[in-house]
């Protein structure tokens, strides 16, 4: 089959901004918040976003198969195409009216990831990558700093919902990290932790228990934008990994050390 990743790519960016419509529209307004554990949380804005996406795909791609944070996998098609979609990552700061949320789009054929975008509704940043094309914002090339020393990077992560009980390798890697580098930081978007990897603004990133929604379009940015991306110890990520570490590669062996427990 031949794919023109070109247009898959244009035709991503369009569901992108299409979703972003309704997450402004409820941004402020929410009628309706639901809890789907302790403290994840989902919204009629995740799900009329995701609404609005699945169907712009599908008007272009119908037998396209889709995986979708809120209602999973979808047509299980021959094409060997699949979209992977998170319609708002970073629920809880939207609820909040903290305007620092995005959406995911990725798309892979036959397993291998080709292309995503994150888009930021309320700055305005679209961050977008096709396989061995390079990484953009807003149609500009980004890339990964040159950053060598761990003592002056600038570290990002993120909390999972999922394992409050157990704290302790959480914190111990945490602490490794505030030791160790000029600061870190918490935005609670890990697709935009990923393309700020990408662009520079980042030298490392570290979470775990994140979901292939979470990670698929940013790992393909901060990927094409020169990111090393692996699990805590090393190996080349994929996306059913409990564990996400990228980084400008040139500290990751050091972020890998202060993984370890
Ligand atoms: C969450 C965000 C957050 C990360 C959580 C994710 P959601 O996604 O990416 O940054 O720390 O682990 O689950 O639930 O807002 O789509
Ligand atoms: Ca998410
Ligand atoms: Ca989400």
């Amino acid at each position: 089959m031949q794919l023109d990743l070109t247009y898959v790519n244009n035709v991503a960016i369009g569901a992108a901004y299409a979703g972003a419509t309704i997450l402004n529209h409820f941004l402020g307004k929410l009628t309706s918040v639901q809890k789907k554990g302790p403290s994840d949380l989902v919204t009629e804005a995740d799900i009329e976003s995701e609404k609005k996406i699945i169907e712009t795909l599908r008007y272009r791609f119908p037998d396209h198969q889709i995986l979708a944070e809120e209602s999973g996998l979808s047509r299980a098609g021959e094409s060997g195409c699949l979209w992977i979609i998170d319609p708002l990552d970073g629920t809880t700061n939207f609820a909040h009216q903290l305007p620092f949320f995005s959406i995911s789009i990725a798309f892979a054929f036959n397993g291998e990831l080709l292309a995503g975008v994150v888009l930021n509704p309320v700055s305005g940043e679209l961050f977008s990558a096709v396989k061995d094309k390079g990484a953009t914002l807003n149609g500009h090339k980004i890339q990964v700093t040159n950053q060598e020393k761990i003592s002056e990077s600038l570290l990002v992560t993120g909390f999972p919902y999922n394992n409050r009980e157990d704290l302790k390798p959480l914190m111990i890697r945490f602490e490794n990290c505030l030791k160790a580098a000029r600061g870190i930081r918490r935005l609670g978007s890990a697709a935009l932790d990923l393309c700020f990897v990408a662009c520079g603004r980042f030298d490392g990133f570290w979470e775990e228990n994140l979901k292939p929604w979470d990670t698929a379009a940013g790992m393909v940015i901060a990927r094409e934008a020169g990111a090393k991306v692996t699990d805590f110890s090393g190996a080349d990520y994929a996306l059913d990994m409990k564990e996400i570490l990228a980084t400008n590669g040139l500290i990751h062996r050091d972020m890998e050390i202060l993984m370890g427990i």
